[in-house]
């Protein structure tokens, strides 16, 4: 049990950050900006049905479709406005783009810009808020190029390895944000009387083992054949080429199968599949896969397309999908062998 006296909140472990000069007082006050907004998001959430906001968005009969081709949950919607109205006014960005946006927006001319770029699925999991299981926010935060401060889609198209920070929050049994400015990965577990963050693992570390995977098995059949490989030789168990049995565990809300991996370690992977291939997969590289993959490397593990390593995958297009494989990095090592022998 942490002995919470030893425990510093968010702000303070942030502020240490500044003085010891890895960020600056524009991000540190960026990262405080999404964190609310996460603790407001958290609470419509925790509404459930008791807040209307449950079900699709969308007047009746007449679904809301995303850039993404997805009917909207009403959830979606309000965690995008949520975190669009916190980062207006603050003054520390030049640009914001989310998982349900079309393009990316400009800060109001109302208001001061900045020269960071914040990138975020608002609601990862969607799929599962109707049926009351974990669900989350992903952001990502990028500089801008320099002397920007009214950036366009092409300025938020950076490589992962340039993220200045990454982190989610879960909202889950308990609503805990998981942040990473480059020096490691923490976890912050929000306490609900005082209403603040509270660190609660300083230095998550992935186990460089696992025997714990998590995939969608219902691809199966319509995956490549070096995942097809991959994956039936993890099945055969200890009598067989892995030589050890492993257990399978998928929430299909990556923050909760992401989490679970940084807690205890394991791999997650949404390879290509003959119905996304066309897509270039199924999770997107800009505010899913690259803050992922930055928090996992930070915590010792490993994140690959599984040719590439995720990070250094160079963005073609703001919604751009990609292939995930994330985790335990021997195990993310051996999936990617399994694909540089196929190819
Ligand atoms: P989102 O709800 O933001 O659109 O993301 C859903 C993603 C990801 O959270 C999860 O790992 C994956 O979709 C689940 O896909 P399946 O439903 O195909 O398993
Ligand atoms: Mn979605
Ligand atoms: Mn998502
Ligand atoms: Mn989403």
């Amino acid at each position: 049990m942490t002995n919470h006296s030893q425990s510093i909140s968010l702000t303070r472990y942030l502020i240490e950050e500044q003085r010891a000069g890895r960020i600056n007082a524009d991000l540190r006050l960026l990262i405080e900006v999404v964190a609310r907004a996460c603790k407001t998001i958290s609470i419509a959430v925790g509404k459930g049905a008791l807040g209307g906001v449950l079900g699709d968005a969308g007047t009746a009969g007449e679904a809301s479709i995303n850039v993404q081709g997805e009917a909207q949950k009403k959830l979606d919607v309000l965690s995008n406005e949520i975190l669009l109205e916190a980062n207006a006014w603050g003054g520390h960005l030049a640009g914001l783009a989310s998982e349900e946006m079309d393009t990316s927006q400009p800060i109001p001319d109302v208001y001061p810009r900045g020269n960071y770029l914040l990138l975020f699925d608002p609601l990862d999991g969607s799929s599962n808020i109707d049926v009351n299981i974990s669900v989350g926010t992903i952001f990502s935060v990028l500089r801008a190029p320099d002397g920007v401060t009214r950036a366009k889609d092409e300025d938020f198209l950076q490589p992962g390895t340039a993220q200045v920070a990454a982190g989610y929050c879960t909202y889950g049994p308990s609503t805990m944000l998981v942040l990473t400015v480059g020096n490691g990965t923490h976890s912050f577990t929000l306490d609900r009387e005082i209403g603040s963050f509270v660190m609660t693992t300083r230095g998550m570390r992935i186990p460089e083992e696992t025997k714990e995977f998590a995939v969608n098995m219902s691809n199966q059949r319509f995956w490549e054949a070096p995942m097809q490989r991959y994956v039936s030789d993890l099945l055969a168990g200890k009598e067989g080429p892995r030589g050890k049995d492993f257990n399978m565990r998928w929430v299909a809300s990556m923050v909760a199968d992401v989490h679970r991996i940084l807690t205890r370690g394991g791999i997650f992977s949404y390879p290509l599949d003959s119905k996304c291939a066309a897509k270039g997969g199924k999770l997107r590289l800009m505010y899913e896969a690259n803050p992922m993959a930055l928090l996992v490397e930070q915590a010792g593990g490993a994140a690959s397309t599984g040719r590439q390593r995720m990070l250094e995958v160079q963005p073609d297009g703001l919604h751009q999908r990609v292939p995930v494989f994330l985790g335990s990095k021997l195990e993310v090592e051996a999936a990617v062998r399994y694909h540089a022998e196929h190819d």
